[in-house]
């Protein structure tokens, strides 16, 4: 079965056709376009929604001609279109919802709502054909950190998830104020290479107790109060170190409630998600809480780890499999509605 999956929740607008058969174990992307919109936002230092949703307008029909197009198929040989509705910038995802909805219904095709969480999930049965749930997600995004227990391929229970910023917020912020264009959560990763990551010592995210719940605004005042302490001084702090030591902080606290709830759930499996998968310091650590507990990880490629509609597609097949449908009055939500 062919899905066209369409992404607009952020400052990507995506398009995408993927091949999906679980019963004969196809899973295979036949075309993934992103268009990104970061050299508009980089003006501004961040996404600016209203810029945003203009500019899905813009693009959405094109990519999606496009997405059809590379896949050598027609709107005929789509079995269902699958769009996120949730969770993400309001205006936003109400075009790639409108335009799914205008397009699903036009040529008489099932539309399915996917949550964008999912979605990020799903990137991973697309890179790893074996990987079935249940399994434990690490979904590390600009707007998301959190731990699920996925039970099924649509039935996710939330474990752990932040009180506050995500760690994707969380770079982007301190990177902007050291001087990086946005989105600078990639360059303060390699900024952090060869720095000392013990040179200051930083309030780590995880909470304590036994919950697995996050907070990354301590850090990111700690941070700041550092960063204008120093300048007030008129003294220059080390920015290796300072990258290092930020990045080692989250991270390491990312990686505590991540082993505590693998030991808590006790699955053998586990995914790591997001655009912030594509840290390497972040990879590196749960690949060793997973090496330590004989737990297999799947961490998508990079290209599926920031948002794409190729793993919208696929999380839209399992839910169109479990009975997911939109109907002309499907809306768009910016809170997360599992
Ligand atoms: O999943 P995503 O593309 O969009 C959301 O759903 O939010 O994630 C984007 C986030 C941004 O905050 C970006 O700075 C961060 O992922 N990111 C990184 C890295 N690459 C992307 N953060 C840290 N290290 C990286 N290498
Ligand atoms: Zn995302």
């Amino acid at each position: 079965m062919l899905i066209l999956g369409l992404e607009s929740s952020c400052d990507e607008t995506s398009a995408a056709v993927v091949e999906m058969d679980e019963k004969s174990g196809v899973r295979k992307i036949l075309s993934d376009i992103v268009a990104s919109q970061v050299d508009i936002h980089k003006l501004y230092g961040g996404v600016v929604p209203e810029i945003a949703s203009r500019a899905h307008v813009e693009a959405v029909s094109g990519i999606t001609y496009e997405a059809l197009k590379q896949a050598g198929a027609g709107t005929k040989d789509v079995g269902a279109v699958a769009v996120t509705a949730c969770p993400g910038l309001i205006g936003a995802l109400l075009v790639g919802v409108n335009f799914a909805k205008s397009l699903a219904f036009s040529h008489h095709i099932p539309l399915v709502p996917v949550n964008h969480i999912c979605g990020h999930v799903a990137a991973a049965y697309l890179c790893d054909p074996e990987l079935k749930p249940p399994h434990l997600a690490l979904v590390v995004s600009g707007g998301h950190t959190a731990l699920y227990d996925v039970k099924d391929f649509t039935v996710y229970e939330t474990i752990g998830t932040t009180r506050d910023d995500a760690a994707g917020e969380a770079f982007d912020k301190i990177a902007r104020v050291m001087g990086m264009p946005y989105p600078g959560g990639a360059a303060l990763d390699k900024m952090a290479d060869g720095g000392d990551p013990h040179a200051f010592a930083l309030p780590s995210p995880a909470l304590g107790g036994d919950g697995f719940d996050f907070s990354f605004s301590g850090i990111k005042t700690a941070a700041l109060n550092l960063i204008n302490g120093a300048q007030m001084r008129g003294e220059q702090l080390n920015q290796n170190n300072l990258a290092a030591s930020y990045v080692h902080t989250i991270v390491t606290g990312i990686a505590k409630k991540t082993a505590a709830a693998l030991d808590k759930t006790g699955y053998g499996q586990m995914v790591l998600a997001g655009g912030v998968a594509a840290n390497a310091h972040l990879r590196a650590e749960i690949a060793k809480v997973c090496q330590v507990r004989g737990v297999k990880l799947t961490v998508p490629p990079l290209n599926l780890c920031g948002d794409n509609a190729a793993m919208i597609a696929a999380a839209g097949y399992y839910a169109y499999e479990a009975g997911a449908r939109g109907d002309t009055f499907l809306n768009a939500s910016a809170a997360d509605t599992f």
